[in-house]
């Protein structure tokens, strides 16, 4: 029997890289669409993927660009295509609404409109996002939430879950959205409140640095391990019918909380370090998402594992071992400034940048 074929839009990035493992893992002939600057600086842009670019194909084009889409599929035509590429950073958004909403809505509409015409019965996974909930209707949020998106991202990503429902049901594609909350791990980018934080407790640790500087640390996330929510998403693929799944653990905790925790598995108290930054807070912030993924259960067998705690613990110790500080040895820093404050994360380090 010939490999089934799958191409990711966004291999490069934290979700495309636990994908393509999986389906690697699972016999797939596996392609990725990347910039064409990452196939001219593969060493700089494609490091993440550096140990699979032997076994993936890796196709040039743009978001934004209709014809460049159609080409790649038009070659490889895939079995299953996961469109994860976009601007995903959603304070960005707020600094250029309009290349998100071009870039977000054009290349999913790009990729729905390519597969109708090219391989329509290529099965289609599309990264929605529990930032389309925004200003939140109900507690926990389910497939059935209102949305009520809060920035250019979020109003991009009810486009792209719009456009995904409609080619379902207007041109029967197989067509399906993970309304994906947060998730993490050692492999995300920088420019997330959670790597930002391991990242920062580990320079911390090793003496690189010494504060650390966050916006709104009221924020609640629910935040779960990237590796499992790929699961999720193959698995939407492999139903006898399309549908649309969220994918949460159902747990919810704050940015604060996060930030606490990190600099407690690295040994550091985070009221020696930890600064608030107005500059970082959001034009208009989802305050609080936690979501219900009991169909996910039921209907995909679909279950996180790893726990808030264990997944604050792997990126610190990844990032603290990566900056040759592991854990388990006194940090630079907690030998030379550490102080035994009682009281909690309104202490007052917290203050001094408001
Ligand atoms: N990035 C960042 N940096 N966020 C901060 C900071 C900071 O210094 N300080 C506080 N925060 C708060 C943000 O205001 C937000 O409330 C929360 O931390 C999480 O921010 P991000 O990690 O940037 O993620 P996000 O929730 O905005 O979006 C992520 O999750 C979505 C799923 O709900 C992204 O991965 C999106 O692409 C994804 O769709």
């Amino acid at each position: 029997m010939s490999k089934r074929v799958a191409l990711i839009n966004g291999i490069t990035g934290q979700d495309g890289y636990y994908l393509a493992e999986l389906l690697l893992a699972k016999g797939y002939e596996v392609h990725g669409i990347v910039r064409r600057v990452a196939l001219q600086d593969p060493a700089h842009r494609l490091e993440r993927i550096a140990h699979l670019l032997d076994r993936v194909r890796l196709h040039g084009a743009s978001l934004e660009s209709f014809p460049s889409i159609y080409r790649v599929l038009a070659e490889v035509r895939p079995d299953e295509c996961y469109h994860l590429a976009a601007q995903s950073f959603v304070s960005y958004s707020f600094d250029d609404e309009f290349s998100t909403l071009n870039t977000n809505v054009n290349g999913t509409h790009y990729m729905l409109a390519a597969i109708k015409d090219v391989v329509p019965n290529c099965r289609f996974y599309f990264a929605g996002s529990s930032e389309m909930f925004g200003k939140i209707a109900e507690l926990p949020q389910t497939e059935t939430t209102r949305f009520h998106p809060r920035s250019a991202y979020g109003i991009s990503k009810v486009a792209g879950f719009d456009l995904t429902r409609n080619y379902r049901e207007a041109y029967g594609l197989f067509a399906c959205s993970g309304i994906l909350f947060n998730h993490e791990s050692p492999r995300r980018g920088f420019e997330f409140v959670t790597r930002k934080i391991s990242f920062g407790v580990a320079r911390i640790r090793a003496g690189i640095t010494d504060c650390l500087h966050l916006g709104n640390l009221e924020a609640k996330r629910d935040w779960g391990h990237a590796g499992e929510y790929v699961e999720a998403m193959w698995r939407m693929l492999q139903q006898d019918v399309p549908d649309d799944f969220v994918v949460a653990t159902g747990d919810t905790h704050s940015v604060a909380e996060f930030a606490q925790l990190a600099f407690e598995i690295a040994g550091l108290d985070h009221r020696d370090h930890l600064r608030l930054d107005v500059e970082l807070y959001r034009p208009a912030e989802v305050h609080l998402l936690v979501g219900n993924a009991q169909k996910a259960r039921s209907v995909l067998g679909w279950q996180h594992r790893t726990s808030f705690e264990q997944l604050v613990r792997q990126m610190v110790t990844a990032d603290c071992q990566s900056l040759g500080c592991p854990l388990g040895i006194p940090s630079v820093s907690a030998v030379s400034s550490y102080r035994a404050v009682p009281g909690g994360l309104t202490g007052p380090g917290i203050q001094e940048l408001v």
